[in-house]
């Protein structure tokens, strides 16, 4: 008897109903569920009388491949995927639309491609023409890359598996492949969810590293197949703002190296350029001379960074104020608000708080507590505050300023910045910590001292 195989998948979560309904249960979200088809197309019948075939079985000491790393040229790619591309490894670059994912992986396979390695380009969005106009405008249409316009999966892999194995592959988006083996339509959750299994098949069979690009969605998912991150090595996306030049990659998952480190780059009229001192970039627009202004000696994974915090505190005509944030974590700022509040006796619930973090960065550390309460009790007063300290220092709910890691490189990075002075833990003051990097240093240990000196 045929079964009846049409589902209700959830294109946000990938989970299956026998039945159309409202909301998913799996992840929340509403309106999510479209009707699939997700059998394959090979008969339920030849695929349970299929022996399985043996394999051999390989001892842990046996030869491994060697340079399972591939360089892709750019320092600031590098950083982020831990030293390279890995052999056999597959990698999801998400972002929004038109924020600069196909001219990033232009760049890097033009650079591999012209260090000798076989690099195929497979854009499933746009034709031959316009990725050879992309290259062009970027200088690189001289570079050796392999380029195609194709989306099926199957034509794909078997396109590649001729010749010597490519050293990386490019696919230009995994929401536009597709493959024979389910009949849903490009695009949905079961397509892509095959497609990526079919590609990442291919990839530890032959030991050739994929690079899958990912749309993004409004709230920030790669788009629909949530599954897809599950099912790869790591997962990168590419941030930025609109309206600004730069440009963040952030691992987001990473098997074979870091989450917490960042790549830099600037968009420019020629591609994207490196930014190797991301804090000379964040700090290149200060205002200085106004008040509610703060720079932050902030750490990004292994690197020293320094951002410059913005507040502004103004009455406030709303029955409830307003907090607004950008770049920072809502509730640590209501947590800072709250201390100030309670233990230093500045009143803010008559005030509306914006708070924004300068060049579009999200700082996750909590180490920013003090650069934001700073800038805010410097907005409040309008006292401006001297423009050659930089700040650092995690706040208790008690009102005590804790110790953070890393103080030395912060002071660092500062003092080659030309900062004069840090305001720091006082329990950092100690050991080497201190002044070897040049600059004078306040320690201070309760949140009240840093208001009553501002
Ligand atoms: P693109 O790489 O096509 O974005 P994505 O693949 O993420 O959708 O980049 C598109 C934007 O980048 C587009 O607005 C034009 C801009 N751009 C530059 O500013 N300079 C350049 O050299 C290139 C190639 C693109
Ligand atoms: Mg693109």
């Amino acid at each position: 008897m045929a079964k009846n195989t049409l589902s209700f998948v959830c294109q946000n979560c990938g989970a299956a109903y026998n039945r159309w309904q409202g909301k998913c249960e799996s992840c929340g979200e509403w309106n999510t569920l479209a009707e699939e088809d997700t059998t394959a197309s090979v008969p339920v019948s030849i695929r349970s009388k299929r022996k399985g075939r043996t394999f051999a079985l390989e001892s842990l000491s046996g030869k491994t491949q060697d340079a399972p790393r591939l360089s892709s040229g750019m320092t600031e790619l590098d950083r982020v995927t831990g030293g390279g591309f890995v052999r056999g490894s597959v990698l999801l670059v998400g972002g929004d639309p038109g924020i600069g994912k196909s001219t990033l992986l232009t760049q890097a396979t033009s650079l591999m491609a012209r260090a000798g390695h076989r690099i195929v380009y497979i854009s499933g969005e746009e034709a031959i023409a316009q990725v050879r106009l992309r290259a062009e405008r970027l200088g690189l249409s001289d570079a050796p890359v392999q380029l195609a316009a194709e989306t099926s999966v199957e034509d794909i892999v078997s396109t590649l598996s001729e010749g010597a194995v490519p050293r990386l592959i490019v696919i230009d988006s995994i929401q536009t492949m597709w493959t024979d083996t389910v009949e849903s339509a490009p695009g949905t959750v079961t397509q892509v969810r095959a497609s990526a299994q079919a590609l990442i098949r291919f990839a530890k069979k032959t030991g050739a590293a994929i690079i899958l690009v990912g749309h993004v969605t409004k709230d920030g998912q790669i788009a629909g197949p949530r599954v897809v991150e599950h099912m790869v090595d790591a997962v990168m996306s590419f941030e930025g703002e609109g309206s600004q030049q730069f440009r963040i990659l952030r691992a987001v998952k990473n098997r074979f190296g870091p989450t917490d480190e960042i790549g830099v780059f600037e968009m420019t009229g020629l591609g994207l350029r490196e930014v190797t001192n991301p804090s000379e970039l964040f700090l290149s627009e200060r205002d200085l001379g106004t008040p509610g202004t703060a720079v932050f000696a902030g750490i990004e994974g292994t690197r020293p960074v320094l951002v410059e915090l913005q507040a502004l505190v103004a009455p406030t005509s709303l029955g409830t104020p307003r907090r607004a944030v950008v770049g920072w974590d809502q509730s640590r700022l209501s947590m800072v608000l709250a201390v100030l509040e309670a233990h230093c006796g500045v009143k803010l619930s008559g005030h509306d708080v914006y708070l924004n973090v300068a060049g579009g960065l999200r700082i996750h550390e909590p180490a920013a507590d003090m650069a934001a309460a700073a800038a805010l009790v410097s907005s409040l007063v309008n006292a401006q505050l001297p423009t050659d300290a930089v700040y650092f220092g995690e706040i208790s709910l008690s009102g005590v300023i804790r110790p953070v890691a890393q103080t030395p490189a912060r002071l660092k990075e500062a003092a080659k910045l030309g900062f004069k002075r840090a305001v720091l833990p006082e329990s950092a003051r100690g050991g080497d910590a201190g002044g070897d990097a040049g600059l004078s240093l306040n320690a201070i240990n309760s949140l009240t001292t840093l208001v009553a000196e501002i």
